[in-house]
């Protein structure tokens, strides 16, 4: 397959195409027109297409797509055929949340510590994981080769667990403080902000009721 680089704006798609892959998989479906499927997820046909051309098309004319085929090279392409290892730093109420959520495991990211600056935390369990202080983090970065570190704190925390991060050579980091990280070129960093998607909802709903009101 070409490995190719990919527009982030395919590569932002991509899990939802793998989202209704897995559906139309587990209920027994082999094969799919891009027209059946663009019904289904609601965008054109031609944009699944173009999409899918990105990386050699997966479709044969008069066939459609193979489901389990297209399932599995698009797993591939966000390298979710391989494990990743990730922390999670801060065990407040997302912390803890992200670490109890089982599907991150069924894609291949594996939740191996968590850390947290207050005492009171340190023992407790998550999801059979306990709660380590974050003094221990150095350390554990040196004995356990981690992909991912998750950032639950506070941003005036976040700063400081960044470099100390970078320095023990992680790569990846998905951030939910709300801070722009300035990390060195090489280190990837997702930014989340759940209040984005809260805010689109906002702009959404106040624009149907505005139009409600002149109708
Ligand atoms: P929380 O207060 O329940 O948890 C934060 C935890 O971080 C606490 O247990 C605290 O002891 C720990 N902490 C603070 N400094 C630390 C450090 N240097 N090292 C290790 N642990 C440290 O807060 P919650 O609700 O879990 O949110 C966590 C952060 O994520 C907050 O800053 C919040 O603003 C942000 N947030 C971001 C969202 C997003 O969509 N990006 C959504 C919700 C929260």
């Amino acid at each position: 397959m070409e490995t190719k680089e990919i527009s982030q704006a395919v590569v932002g798609r991509l899990p939802r195409y793998l989202r209704y892959l897995g559906e139309l998989r587990d209920e027994g479906v082999e094969r799919i027109s891009s027209q059946e499927l663009s019904e289904r997820m609601q965008v054109t046909a031609s944009q699944i297409r173009q999409d899918f051309n990105n990386f050699g098309g997966f479709g044969q004319q008069g066939y459609g797509y193979n489901v389990e085929y297209l399932y599995e090279e698009i797993s591939k392409i966000l390298g979710l055929d391989r494990k990743h290892d990730f922390v999670i730093i801060g065990a407040g109420n997302l912390g803890r949340a992200l670490g109890n959520y089982l599907n991150f495991e069924r894609r291949g990211f594996i939740f191996k510590g968590i850390f947290d600056i207050d005492p009171q935390l340190v023992g407790e369990k998550v999801r059979g994981v306990e709660v380590m202080p974050i003094e221990e983090l150095e350390n554990f970065l040196e004995q356990n080769p981690i992909d991912i570190a998750v950032l639950t704190i506070p941003k005036t925390s976040a700063v400081d667990t960044v470099d100390i991060l970078v320095k023990k050579g992680i790569r990846a980091i998905w951030n939910f403080a709300h801070v722009d990280l300035n990390v060195p070129e090489g280190i990837l960093v997702e930014n989340v902000h759940l209040s984005d998607s809260l805010m689109k909802l906002s702009y959404n709903l106040s624009r149907r009721m505005k139009e409600q009101t002149k109708g």
